[in-house]
């Protein structure tokens, strides 16, 4: 059962973080999400990751109409309310090719994920003294994107595109508007380290907070790294089920830690929204702050 048309209902608080510095929410959106604590504005870079999941560990459907995160939260507007605060918070969000293919009409701004608060989002940005939109990244090593998907032309976002070598050569073939920027920082291979992604994001201004939306490859190469120092993690009630042999993702794809190598979270944060849960994890272990934060 889906909630597309759902009204917003308040999501209740079950256990708070008490880390970070208190954020002043405008009123609505306080009352629709509680109180939001983020690392403070003059530490070093922070990178955190939001998803939403099923119960059964399922992140896409993979199916040609059903590839979206709404397929897997059931459009549920408390999720994508906390998409959008995520995101209005962010100084950028990175996502994968795999992630713009699914959605490739979309761009990755707060009120483009919940209009309905889009008000309260612009408030919040200016608050923070944060630019109108966050930088929107997309990280391609074949360069195989598409110039002319809003993302790159509506003049909505800002773009990078960090690709390879190869990946560049590519897309310069192509006309690109002037909010768009494409960057090789790999070499000819087709993973990019994603220390390097961040260091081109941290080099280019002061972003200091860093969504990373996935998807699930993207994501695997950061945990592969250790780069994600916190995991907002929205867990949807439904059993999505796998056929035997199909590719359904979860969260990580295309790395594996456990048993030798697993990164285990501690649970800092926890709000309920019906029967969706809405999780945050912190990796204390993470070598993004460090590193990226030297620059
Ligand atoms: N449930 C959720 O919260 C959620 C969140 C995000 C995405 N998703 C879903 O996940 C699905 C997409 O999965 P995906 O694993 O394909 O997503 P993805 O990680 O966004 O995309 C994979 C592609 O991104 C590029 N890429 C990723 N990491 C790279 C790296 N380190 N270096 C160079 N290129 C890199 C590659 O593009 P090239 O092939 O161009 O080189 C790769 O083929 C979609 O259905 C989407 O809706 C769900």
């Amino acid at each position: 059962m889906t909630d597309k048309k759902a009204r917003l209902t308040s999501l209740q608080t079950l256990f708070e973080t008490r880390r970070g510095t208190a954020v002043s929410l405008p009123p609505r959106l306080a009352r629709r999400y509680g109180n939001l604590r983020i690392p403070s504005k003059h530490g070093p870079p922070h990178v955190f990751s939001n998803f939403v999941t099923t119960l059964d560990g399922v992140v896409s459907l993979s199916s040609p109409k059903h590839a979206s995160g709404g397929d897997i939260s059931g459009f549920s507007a408390q999720d994508r309310m906390v998409m959008g605060l995520l995101r209005a918070v962010a100084d950028v969000v990175i996502i994968g090719a795999g992630t713009l293919g699914a959605d490739s009409r979309h761009v990755w701004t707060a009120d483009a994920i919940f209009p309905e608060l889009a008000d309260e989002y612009r408030r919040l940005r200016k608050y923070l003294e944060k630019a109108e939109t966050p930088l929107n990244v997309v990280v391609s090593g074949s360069g195989a994107v598409d110039l002319r998907l809003p993302i790159f032309a509506s003049g909505k976002v800002n773009a990078l595109i960090l690709t390879t070598t190869a990946g560049e050569r590519r897309l310069r073939r192509e006309a690109a508007s002037d909010s768009v920027e494409i960057r090789a920082i790999g070499t000819n291979r087709r993973a990019i380290s994603p220390r390097a992604i961040l260091d081109e994001v941290c080099r280019l201004r002061s972003n200091r907070l860093i969504l990373v939306e996935g998807g699930p490859r993207l994501l695997g190469d950061f945990y592969a790294e250790r780069l994600i120092d916190e995991q907002f993690l929205t867990i949807a009630p439904q059993v999505a089920g796998r056929d035997d042999g199909d590719r359904r993702p979860s969260l990580v794809m295309g790395n594996a830690f456990a048993p030798g190598d697993a990164r285990w979270g501690t649970l800092t944060d926890v709000r309920r929204g019906g029967s969706h849960l809405f999780l945050r994890y912190s990796f204390p272990g993470s070598r993004g702050r460090s590193q990226a934060g030297s620059r």
